[in-house]
């Protein structure tokens, strides 16, 4: 493990290196404990540079077995090896020179999960940010780009595949029961899409026909026995080939596109030039194993990480600073994709649930940090929901300036002119200048301003002069290092309504530049004047959520109530159902905390009924009304002495009304919304099905005993509505027999699944209340707990600790104790997925006074341990501060 030496990075230290890498050529002899790794490097002197600095390489826990200079043994006096790095001096001053490094590494022992490792018989590796130093002696950074060959020698009965970048060159056999195979990527790429596996898989193979009529072969490894589970993610990846090559005008560019799914991984998954290696969790599908989740997830993450091979390998970034430059952008496109695969307001609705309940509670604690920030401890903790979500919301914010058109006119001037460079967000920023002639200077503080900006709206109507003025004012917190902010460009898609929902368009709109819908807001005080507005208007504001901020704007229930009804961007009707039902659920989180009885307005229960009932809706955007904002919401909107207990319990009652005032509703949704058998994945039945559990899950609110539900998981015929059921069955009757028996039954079908029994303990760690805690302890004692596994840890211990706030917020403290002890052991092991969990300690300061204390505690207890990783001691070192 890499301990803590308090060292920071700053992105004004910046320099470009000293010499230049032409060429790599890497061997590796596998071997489970002892793997050697040869690599010959050829680099030159970079024009311009001290003729004398000395090369240094960084290294990451390892050590040198022999060192080369043009072939000839290096004298120790000329260089210095240490764990962490390897300085050669008096080289070359003039002429390219090669040096061949030899290291051993021990990939079984490898539990951190960076660089090569091996798991279930399997090696494989993981590179960015910094594995590539866990390997070999190497310029690890991202500025530096290099063909590389790789020749892989292994034994053969073991690891009939041998895998690497780019394309197969050759193979064969090697003696002594070993084999090699060749790969050489002849793009220039940095050390972080590196990738190499090797081990005994199953494939499923197809192939695609790009724009130019060239035959890629595509190939999805997976466990033997598991092909059939692969089919999804191949049709997805053909989708999403096809999509880039439509939208963006982007085609493939190496004669074979590999994936290969490992069930040990850090992240989702990885883009490594030719040979993604993915996560199983979202490559692995099937009616019985995957819910609609799961195929939504598994087409937008295999999109993702294809659509990288432009945006973050044919151009990459400078450094790690810039990590949303290929981030920010390619989430938008992956969300891009998924809208144009199913429904764009729907996908939309999710993606705003996501962004207000992972980024925003970021943006506003001790973790918020630019989308492009300026310093770093840890540079794994930084692929966070404020680089990756924020980063594509501002590249929205792009497209929404400039129009379709322009935006993909920047689009295709950032490809020509940046192929094959390592660039900055300024490059990024340049290009859309340069193809829209529009300056963005100011634009450009959502990538370096922290924080959520807050816009205060009120509008005012003149009869007599038939206008309405739209006052705005702008507001960006404080955060961590920055405590003061300009003036942001904020634009606003917005719209009038008449009364009768007819769409009002003004004659002309003056103080404020309004293009299409789009409203400018630039001044940190600014009042928009509408003209010729014939009667007093219903006004919607940031429509489609078109721009990142929390809005201030009061309306009355009847103005939302217009909004819901006849607003044509049905994202915002969805907004509208929200903030007609927030007050509602803030005021019954009081009123639960002080004992008073609980009530909910009329207005909100029929809008949402209405909305539920409305056959012109899609059943998915009905289901996306029907789930009330979560308890994180509501505390985050509560903002501070926040006491989970009460926000729980004013919840379940608004969720009790709600479900008595509609049960006929609820009963007749839940008879007309079945699916088709036999079951299809498609957008369509995913949204009757999440309709018909929603409404399951009102009438099971208002059930007092389990029947319904158990009927329901017994009759369930794909995973989406088994464990839809098993939830509320474990959620809502957690005593009951029924309860336990389905608990169990579920175990026993699904015990040789992993990725089922992930499932299966993320939803009894969710199960609210304080007694959770000693369940999860029991579950931890039995063979299925499996601590090097991150994804079982992130399914019980994450699941917990994010999305349980009653359990893991239990009044004693119990649970942020149990917590701490958790980080500590798995720091010991694994220390990006210590830190990982640990952030959800972020919020701690929004608690009552006694927990935060007991929060405080904790956070103390890990702060205090002697030999903490450095990700682990940034995280708490941040969350204390
Ligand atoms: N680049 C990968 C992706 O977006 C994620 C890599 C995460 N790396 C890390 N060190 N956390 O798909
Ligand atoms: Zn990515």
């Amino acid at each position: 493990m890499r301990t803590d030496t308090g060292q920071i990075v700053h992105l004004a230290d910046y320099r470009p290196t000293d010499f230049v890498l032409e060429r790599v050529d890497l061997t590796f002899d596998l071997h489970p404990t002892e793997t050697k790794v040869e690599a010959r490097l050829i680099f030159h002197r970079r024009e311009g540079t001290d003729p004398k600095a000395p090369l240094v390489l960084d290294g990451d826990d390892l050590s040198l077995s022999g060192l080369l200079l043009d072939q000839v043994d290096v004298p120790a006096g000329q260089f210095e090896a240490t764990a962490e790095s390897l300085t050669v001096r008096d080289l070359p001053e003039s002429t390219p020179f090669e040096l061949t490094i030899t290291t051993i590494i021990n990939p079984e022992a490898n539990t951190q999960l960076m660089g090569l490792y091996r798991s279930g018989g399997i090696y494989c590796t993981q590179c960015e940010a910094e594995g590539f130093r866990r390997i070999t002696y190497f310029p690890d950074r991202p500025d530096v780009l290099a063909p590389y060959t790789v020749n892989i020698i292994a034994d053969k009965a073991a690891n009939p595949l041998l895998l690497s970048n780019g394309n197969f060159l050759g193979g064969a056999g090697y003696g002594e029961g070993k084999h090699f195979a060749a790969w050489f990527d002849p793009h220039p790429k940095p050390s972080y899409l590196f990738a190499l596996v090797a081990g005994d898989l199953g494939v499923v193979e197809d192939t695609f026909v790009t724009m130019s009529d060239r035959e890629v072969a595509l190939k999805i490894y997976v466990e033997h026995g598991k092909e059939p589970r692969a089919a999804y993610a191949m049709d997805a990846l053909k989708r999403s080939m096809k999509w880039d090559e439509e939208r963006f005008g982007r085609e493939y560019d190496l004669d074979i596109f590999m994936i290969v799914a490992v069930s040990d991984f850090n992240m989702g998954a990885m883009e490594n030039k030719g040979l993604n290696v993915f996560n199983d969790k979202y490559v692995l599908a099937d009616p019985e194993i995957a819910t609609d989740a799961d195929y939504a997830n598994i087409e937008a993450i295999i999109a993702h990480e294809y659509f990288h091979n432009w945006t973050g390998n044919r151009i990459t970034c400078r450094d790690w600073f810039q990590l949303c430059l290929k981030e920010g952008l390619t989430v938008y496109r992956d969300h891009e994709f998924s809208a144009d695969q199913r429904s764009r307001p729907v996908k939309r609705i999710a993606e705003v649930r996501h962004l207000k309940s992972e980024q925003f509670p970021e943006d506003s604690g001790p973790l918020a940090h630019p989308v492009r920030p300026t310093k770093y401890r840890e540079i794994n903790n930084f692929y966070t929901t404020t680089v990756y979500e924020k980063g594509s919301e501002v590249t929205r914010m792009i497209a929404t300036l400039l129009g379709r058109d322009l935006f993909k006119k920047g689009m295709d001037l950032y490809f020509d002119r940046h192929d094959g460079q390592a660039v900055t967000i300024e490059d990024f920023i340049k290009c859309f200048e340069d193809a829209s002639g529009r300056d963005l200077t100011q634009f450009s503080l959502w990538y370096h301003q922290a924080g959520t900006p807050l816009v205060t709206a009120s509008g005012t109507y003149d009869a007599a002069a038939k206008t309405f003025a739209l006052s705005l004012e702008q507001m960006v917190p404080a955060t961590p290092g920055q405590a003061t902010k300009e003036p942001m460009h904020i634009p606003l898609r917005t719209a009038l309504f008449a009364a009768d929902g007819a769409l009002l368009t003004p004659t002309s709109v003056t103080d404020a530049e309004l293009t299409d819908d789009v409203l400018h807001l630039t001044a940190r005080t600014q009042t928009a004047v509408f003209h010729g507005i014939p009667s007093r208007p219903v006004l919607s504001l940031n429509r489609s959520f078109s721009t990142p901020i929390n809005l201030q704007l009061s309306q009355s229930a009847k103005d939302l109530a217009l909004i819901a009804r006849y607003e044509t961007d049905h994202f915002a009707r969805w907004q509208a159902l929200i903030d007609l039902g927030l007050p509602n659920l803030l005021q019954a989180a009081r009123d639960a905390r002080q004992g008073n009885p609980i009530t909910c307005d009329a207005a909100f229960v029929d809008a949402l009924l209405a909305a539920a009932n409305d056959e012109s809706l899609e059943p998915a955007f009905r289901a996306q009304a029907l789930a009330l904002p979560s308890e994180a919401d509501i505390a985050r909107e509560l903002g501070g002495n926040n006491d989970p207990d009460a926000i729980h319990a004013g919840r379940q009652a608004i969720l009790a009304l709600v479900a008595e005032a509609g049960r006929s509703v609820f009963a007749a949704l839940y008879d007309n919304m079945q699916t088709s058998d036999p079951f299809s994945p498609d957008a369509a039945s995913a949204g009757r099905r999440a309709l018909r559990n929603a409404a399951l899950t009102y009438l099971s609110q208002s059930d007092n005993a389990p029947a319904r539900a158990k009927a329901a998981f017994d009759a369930a015929n794909n995973m989406t509505d088994l464990s839809a059921a098993l939830t509320i069955l474990a959620h809502r009757f957690p005593e009951s027999a029924e309860a336990k028996a389905a608990l169990q039954g579920f175990h026993d079908r699904f015990a040789e699944n992993a990725l089922v029994i992930d499932k299966w303990l993320a939803i009894q760690a969710a199960i609210p209340g304080a007694a959770t805690l000693e369940r999860i302890q029991g579950l931890m004692e039995t063979p299925l707990f499996k601590r090097t596994n991150p994804n079982r840890m992130r399914a019980l211990v994450g699941t917990f600790a994010f999305a349980n706030p009653t359990g893991f917020g239990r009044a004693d403290g119990a649970g942020y104790r149990f917590l701490a002890e958790q980080i500590l052991d798995i720091d010991q092991r694994n220390p990006q997925l210590a830190a990982r969990i640990l952030t959800s300690m972020r919020s701690w300061r929004l608690l009552e006074l006694v927990r935060a204390d007991h929060a405080r505690s904790a956070l103390m207890q890990i702060e205090r341990a002697g030999s903490l990783s450095t990700d682990v001691r940034d995280i708490v070192d941040r969350i204390l501060k």
